[in-house]
């Protein structure tokens, strides 16, 4: 049809344009319709200053100082084109308040337990996108069609090896992870697996793959989409300075550090069991604290300002932090704490998802089920 096209039009320069700009259109029109979308809100200066700060403060540890991604853990780049021209607004939206559970990225939204306010987040979508430069394209949001057992068997040979068998995650996002499916649309998927993310490891695919296999892994991944249920953590109380140091008169412990940094797993639970004295720092986001957590830790998110955080924190107590980086955001801090003088200090080698995994205790928040 396209050759048919061209060899009609061929002498004619005029009507060649029109070829140009007609053949992107067709090519949509038989796969997945889309269009641009006006561009968002524009931030005022103040709105955008407020952002920026926001960005440094909580995102540049994982994100990188640029948005380029791939800091610590893996996280994704925040100003890939095919990410910003897609995601903008609840593919971006969505992550960054409520989080993908079970990975890194946390929720900071303060109705989960998060630092920052509904407005806040929305502004910090909102400048992504501009500082990405990107046009926002509009997707249509109907389900991607195709052959479930195909999909699965190409992505086991093509993706598998970055995302996992399962799809949980190695070293790249965990595209089977519910939260993850029941925000990202059928199409936003697609056109990451077409278009890859400029500037990281993930390819496009559009050149190595026909359409078809595309469409069968995207219903694959839908596949794998249990039904998510939207919870509500009802937020417990923060402890008090009094509350910090565990067992108060127990006896210290004499931990042997690996490369001068790291408490096993075993070593810590053995320390509790013992009830050595000692305070244990959880450097997440408190809203992943209150979901769930070591018991007797607190809560000391990697960004808060240590003038206020560290006080009723004895200089001379054995402090271990826990993260679910494994250790990124726990690194970060005790590195800040050595620098002010605590010598006693620790970081957790597995994070608090090995721990767990290694079947050890955590205190789970109290969650109920919204349903609508
Ligand atoms: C070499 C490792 C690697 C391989 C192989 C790979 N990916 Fe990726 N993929 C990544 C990385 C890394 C990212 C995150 C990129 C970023 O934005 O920084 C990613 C991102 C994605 C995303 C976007 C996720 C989101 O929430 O934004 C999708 C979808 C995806 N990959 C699907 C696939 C599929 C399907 C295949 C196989 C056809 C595949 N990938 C193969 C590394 C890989
Ligand atoms: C402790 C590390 C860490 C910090 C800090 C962090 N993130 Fe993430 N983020 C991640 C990881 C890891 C993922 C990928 C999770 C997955 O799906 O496997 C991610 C995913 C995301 C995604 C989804 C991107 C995509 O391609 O689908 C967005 C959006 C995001 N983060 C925004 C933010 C913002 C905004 C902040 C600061 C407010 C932030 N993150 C702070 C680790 C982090």
């Amino acid at each position: 049809m396209k050759n048919k096209l061209l060899t009609i039009f061929k002498n004619s320069s005029s009507i060649s344009c029109i070829i140009v700009l007609l053949l992107p259109n067709l090519s949509f029109a038989q796969n997945h319709e889309r269009g641009t979308l006006p561009p968002p809100r524009k931030l005022t200066e103040q709105q955008a200053k407020v952002a920026a700060a926001n960005y440094k403060k909580y995102c540049v540890l994982c994100h990188g100082e640029d948005r380029e991604g791939h800091a610590n853990d893996h996280a994704p780049s925040l100003r890939s084109k095919s990410l910003m021209e897609s995601g903008v607004a609840h593919q971006i939206l969505r992550p960054m308040s409520y989080g993908r559970k079970g990975t890194a990225m946390a929720g900071y939204l303060d109705e989960v337990g998060g630092p920052m306010t509904l407005d806040e987040t929305w502004d910090l979508t909102y400048w992504l996108f501009e500082m990405s430069g990107v046009e926002r394209l509009k997707f249509s949001t109907k389900p991607v069609q195709g052959n479930v057992k195909h999909g699965e068997e190409v992505y086991q040979q093509h993706c598998s090896s970055c995302h996992g068998e399962k799809g949980q995650g190695i070293s790249a996002p965990a595209l089977a992870n519910q939260s993850a499916l029941a925000h990202n649309t059928d199409e936003f998927i697609r056109h990451a697996i077409e278009n890859g993310r400029q500037d990281t490891p993930m390819k496009a695919f559009k050149d190595l793959l026909p359409s078809d296999s595309i469409n069968d892994i995207t219903a694959f991944l839908r596949s794998k989409a249990l039904g998510w249920k939207e919870e509500r953590t009802i937020l417990k109380a923060l402890p008090t300075p009094e509350q910090y140091v565990i067992n108060k008169n127990g006896q210290d412990p004499n931990f042997t550090l690996q490369d001068g940094m790291y408490v096993s797993s075993e070593h810590l639970h053995q320390a509790l069991k013992d009830k050595k004295r000692m305070v244990l720092l959880d450097t997440r986001v408190p809203s992943v604290w209150q979901t769930a957590h070591i018991e007797g830790s607190i809560p000391f998110p990697y960004y808060a300002d240590l003038d206020e955080t560290v006080a009723g924190i004895p200089k001379d107590v054995q402090i271990i932090a826990y993260c679910s980086c494994p250790r990124a955001a726990a690194d970060y801090t005790i590195k800040k704490l050595r620098k002010r003088g605590y010598t006693r200090t620790a970081v957790l080698w597995e994070g608090v998802f090995g721990w767990m995994n290694l079947g050890y205790p955590v205190m789970r928040g109290d969650i109920e089920g919204i349903s609508n």
